[in-house]
């Protein structure tokens, strides 16, 4: 492997319409400030960008809810995100804002030359139109009567009792939130990237040159979407908060957020070349740059597919890879803000950081769990008894307690000065364990270079386990007792002490990109300089030089106790509590009981033929962003059922999935494809489709009662 010229590292941009949780620190964050670190401790030539994510409706809508205005809800979130990013000791090196004139500059500069190039269609399509407030009216502007539950409370993209996923079309009586009137349909015209037409180019890219280095779960999105069929994307809105689209005809347009959002990284790079009088091209345009995305599992398709699509036609670099990362739960749920089931950086770093000095030794902490956790492959689950135990029993237990253990040790042994190191007498433990130090360089290294994050600090942790059972081993605390009588016994304590501190230093070196206050804090008691934490040092024997003396250690962390823990589980279910009641009080009288359904008899359930069945094999349906086909295995015969969860499940997933099929009813055509039963799923909170299956799973063509 050619060891790129350059890279540029991104993390997706967050919304600055409220506080980020520890779900996106986890996602793509966390990840990313080990990966930039680490390259940076190899001297490598890096930039490192985020910045806040300014437009879309996701903002006005905010200001509505916290009444004030766009401009001030950006202000307020873009800088205490920025704050909350520094106070975990993310290494940006610009944290720019899309808000910006200079992005608003390139980003039109995007779009005119695309446009130009006549790679965007212009089409015209019918959508809501507020005749009084005189606007075309976002999804989210819209509200009226919930086909599926009768609640007054729905919007043009979801209902807020049902949960459902809606469109504007599916409501009943549309009431314009802006004017309370009723919306008129009226025609409207926008630019489109055809995707379709770059279907061959998305195939090559990814499906053959990256089938075998992007992550699994990230290369099957971009099949699924590839292979289901690319629709043409609108890349402008009738909307007024937003970046205006720089054609005289298209007054009153901006550009969608998502063109914009991902021209961001380039608006940042940019400003950070002129903060720092460099040339921004070469990181966006010169084929021997390395560009990462960093971003959650929900944002694959515009990362893979769209961006790259863009700057492919804008003659652009393509990113070389998207590590995404799937979602945290936390405590057993999905981590949500609707219903304040969440833990914020802001309410981290308030109860561990700013705390009891918590300081950088709690940032650190926090930073550990998270990576032990990554969500690297499937979804992974924050737990407070799993963050204590992780820093109590590893952090504290094997980490910490090795670095003190080894420092208490030659302070008491070996006047606190590194002793020196007799080749001659060294013997296989204290050989295997210098190998050590060489062997871990290497697998961390591995590790790192291919994004396994998780596998790169169970390594570290390992290596000081290791330093711990030499010292067992070695018990240079009982050879002390023979130094009287046998003066040569000072030399065995001394090698074992040599080999334990420079262990420490190759530690300090090894931790620096996913500690780094933790390899900071072990420079200052070493008494050396940063230098030391270069990577090429790592593996070294012979990193501290004998004879120096070092500090008194300090404890690198404190445990985590079960009362800090109790109170924050308290304070999540109190959170919770007090957010349903919030929401209870805020939702309007309904105006009319939710639509039920009218009784029946028992005889009409018993109609209904239902059995558990095993998913063969599964695809998207082409044009259909909504659609599976399932092949489904019912025991006795196999059939095919057109499924509405493509939204909720990928066709990788579903393979092997038990299900249950309502199987008599009558065969429908969906999309041209026969669907031959139906799938039994349920609605959360959240909108997201759950299928119904038997807890342990039973044999197929089992009958459902
Ligand atoms: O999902 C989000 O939070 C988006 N604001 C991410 C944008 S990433 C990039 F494209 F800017
Ligand atoms: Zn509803």
């Amino acid at each position: 492997m050619t060891q790129p010229k350059r890279y540029l590292v991104t993390s997706a941009l967050p919304y600055a319409n409220g506080l980020k949780h520890v779900g996106h620190l986890a996602g793509a964050y966390i990840p990313a400030d080990i990966y930039v670190r680490y390259l940076r401790a190899q001297k490598r030539d890096v930039v490192f960008v985020c910045g806040s994510d300014e437009h879309g409706t996701a903002i006005p809508i905010q200001a509505t809810r916290e009444g004030t205005t766009p401009q001030a809800i950006i202000d307020k979130y873009h800088e205490a995100m920025k704050q909350d990013f520094e106070d975990l000791s993310m290494s940006f090196d610009i944290y720019h804002r899309t808000s910006s004139p200079l992005h608003h500059e390139t980003a039109q500069e995007f779009f005119t030359k695309l446009n130009d190039a006549g790679e965007l269609e212009i089409k015209e399509t019918e959508q809501y139109y507020d005749e009084e407030a005189g606007s075309f009216l976002a999804d989210r502007y819209i509200k009226g009567t919930c086909p599926n539950c009768g609640s007054d409370r729905a919007f043009g993209d979801q209902c807020e009792t049902c949960g459902r996923t809606l469109s504007p079309d599916e409501l009943i009586n549309p009431v314009s939130t802006l004017s309370g009137k009723t919306p008129v349909k009226k025609k409207t015209s926008h630019w489109y990237l055809p995707l379709g037409k770059h279907e061959q180019f998305l195939k090559d890219w990814i499906l053959e040159q990256h089938k075998d280095d992007w992550r699994p779960s990230v290369y099957g999105q971009c099949k699924s979407w590839i292979e289901g069929g690319l629709q043409s994307r609108a890349v402008t809105r009738d909307l007024d908060w937003g970046i205006k689209v720089p054609l005289k005809e298209a007054e009153g347009k901006v550009l969608y957020v998502w063109f914009d959002a991902p021209i961001g990284y380039i608006s940042a790079t940019k400003q950070w070349a002129l903060d720092q009088g460099k040339d921004w091209k070469p990181y966006w345009q010169d084929k021997e740059t390395k560009l990462v995305h960093f971003i959650g599992k929900d944002n694959i398709v515009f990362h893979c597919i769209i961006f790259p699509v863009m700057l492919q036609l804008h003659g652009d670099i393509l990113p070389d890879n998207v590590p995404a990362n799937e979602f945290l739960n936390l405590e057993g749920d999905k981590m949500s803000t609707s219903r304040n089931w969440k833990l914020d950086m802001r309410d981290y770093i308030n109860d561990f950081v700013k705390k009891d000095n918590g300081g950088p030794q709690a940032v650190d902490m926090l930073r550990y769990y998270l990576t032990q956790i990554a969500p690297e492959t499937k979804d992974s689950e924050f737990t407070w008894k799993g963050f204590q135990d992780a820093v109590n029993s590893e952090l504290v237990a094997v980490f910490g307690n090795f670095v003190n253990r080894s420092f208490v040790l030659m302070h008491k042994l070996c006047g606190g000065k590194v002793p020196r190191l007799q080749e001659d007498l060294l013997d296989d433990t204290d050989k295997a364990m210098i190998a050590e130090f060489s062997n871990t360089k290497a697998e961390v290294q591995s590790a790192l270079e291919y994004y396994h994050f998780r596998d790169g600090l169970f390594q570290v942790i390992e290596l000081a386990r290791k330093g711990n059972q030499y010292l067992q081993k070695k018990e240079p605390w009982i050879v002390a007792r023979q130094v009287a009588e046998n003066p040569a016994a000072q030399a065995s304590i001394d090698n074992t002490l040599h080999i334990c501190l420079q262990l420490c230093a190759n530690l300090a070196v090894l931790i620096n990109p996913f500690l780094p206050n933790t390899a900071r804090k072990m420079l200052y008691m070493m008494k050396v300089v940063e230098k030391m934490l270069d990577w090429e040092n790592a593996g070294k024997p012979n990193l501290l030089s004998t004879g120096y003396s070092l500090r008194a250690p300090e404890l690198l962390f404190r445990k985590v106790e079960d009362e800090e823990i109790a109170a924050q589980i308290e304070k999540l279910k109190s959170g919770l509590i007090k957010s349903a009641a919030d929401n209870a009080a805020a939702a309007p009288t309904p105006q009319k009981a939710p639509m039920q359904k009218p009784e029946i008899q028992f005889d009409d359930f018993a109609k209904l033929e239902m059995k558990a069945a095993t998913v063969i094999s599964c695809e998207k349906v082409a044009k259909a962003d909504k659609l599976l086909k399932l092949e489904v295995d019912l025991g006795t015969e196999k059939r095919t059922i057109v499924s509405g969860i493509a939204l909720h499940y990928t066709p990788e997933e579903m393979v092997g999935k038990q299900v249950i099929v309502v199987t008599n009813l009558a065969p429908r055509k969906m999309k041209g494809i026969e669907s031959q039963g139906m799938i039994l799923t349920a609605e959360d909170s959240d909108g997201k489709l759950q299928l119904l299956r038997p807890e342990n799973g039973v044999a197929p063509g089992s009958g459902v009662s």
